[in-house]
């Protein structure tokens, strides 16, 4: 199957000193629904259209993964976190060799573009995110000092992502295609389950099992210490991937009455002016 699709890659050199290489495809792919913005199923058509791109992302297209890595488990090397002046937390941690599960599974609800700048407006679900690695920390969480470095795992079960993306279309080899400029997401989450070992330095077990139990008991809070972790790993995730998956897909498979981007701007900067 591979071996058809490659047949539709070409190669594109541009020399700048150095040599990039961009790689996209000039066939659609059989995976890629086609729809009509101008169609009154557009959104449904639309939504099963980007699952059914994702499906093959997730199983593991060679010119995404090659820059992205897996999907699923997708690894980070670090992230770096502060939360100061909040009801339920002061907090600064650094999370590090993290592991990340869940997004093979991701479930496209609904993909909604704007027909007048292109922005999209999707739905996504997972039914569980679980993020592993090890932590650094210093701050409380819900009113407990913490000092402490370890194991962390979070556990979230049931999460909504309402993802919002700005885009800026372009040309390339005749081809209209999408560049993801920018991406910012909402989530709710129906359950959230956390352990960290090792909390106030292994001074007492005791108390770091009765903390993790306070935490666990009381998830709602202890997430909306973490919220901002998430979302910042989700929007930085998701940026990087559909920017991937948009460069080396022409946005005119997706999108069959999709404006050529010069005309779409050159009408709009005449209408501004
Ligand atoms: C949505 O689209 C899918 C595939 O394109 C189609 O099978 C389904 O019937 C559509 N549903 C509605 C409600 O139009
Ligand atoms: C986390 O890392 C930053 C920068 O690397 C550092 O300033 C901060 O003190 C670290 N926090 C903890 C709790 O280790
Ligand atoms: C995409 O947008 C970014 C800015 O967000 C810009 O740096 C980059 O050159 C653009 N890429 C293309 C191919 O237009």
């Amino acid at each position: 199957m591979f071996d058809a699709l490659q047949l539709g890659l070409v190669w594109f050199f541009v020399a700048l000193g150095y040599v990039e290489s961009l790689k996209y495809y000039t066939e659609k792919p059989p995976y890629i629904e086609s729809c009509r913005i101008k169609e009154p199923d557009f959104t449904n058509c639309s939504t099963h259209s980007i699952q059914g791109f994702l499906n093959e992302v997730i199983k593991g297209i060679p010119e995404i993964e090659e820059s992205f890595g897996p999907i699923d488990p997708m690894k980070q090397d670090q992230l770096t976190f502060t939360q100061a002046d909040s009801d339920v937390a002061s907090i600064s941690a650094n999370l590090t060799d993290l592991v990340i599960r869940g997004f093979g599974k991701m479930i496209v609800k609904e993909s909604k573009v704007n027909i007048k700048d292109f922005s999209w407006q999707d739905k996504i679900y997972l039914p569980r995110m679980r993020l592993d690695g090890k932590y650094k920390m210093v701050g409380s969480v819900l009113i407990i000092p913490l000092h402490g470095s370890g194991n962390i795992f979070i556990e979230i079960d049931d999460l909504d992502i309402l993802l919002k993306a700005k885009t800026r279309l372009y040309e390339k080899g005749g081809y209209t295609f999408y560049n993801v400029t920018d991406v910012s997401v909402k989530v709710k989450v129906g359950h959230v389950r956390t352990y960290l070992d090792n909390l106030f330095n292994g001074h007492s077990k005791e108390v770091e099992q009765t903390t993790n139990q306070f935490f666990n008991d009381n998830w709602r809070d202890f997430f909306e210490t973490f919220r901002p972790l998430i979302v910042g790993t989700l929007e930085r995730t998701m940026l990087d991937l559909l920017r991937k998956m948009f460069s080396v897909m022409p946005a005119n498979f997706f999108v069959e009455d999709i404006p050529n981007s010069l005309l779409l701007y050159g009408r709009k900067s005449r209408l501004i002016a």
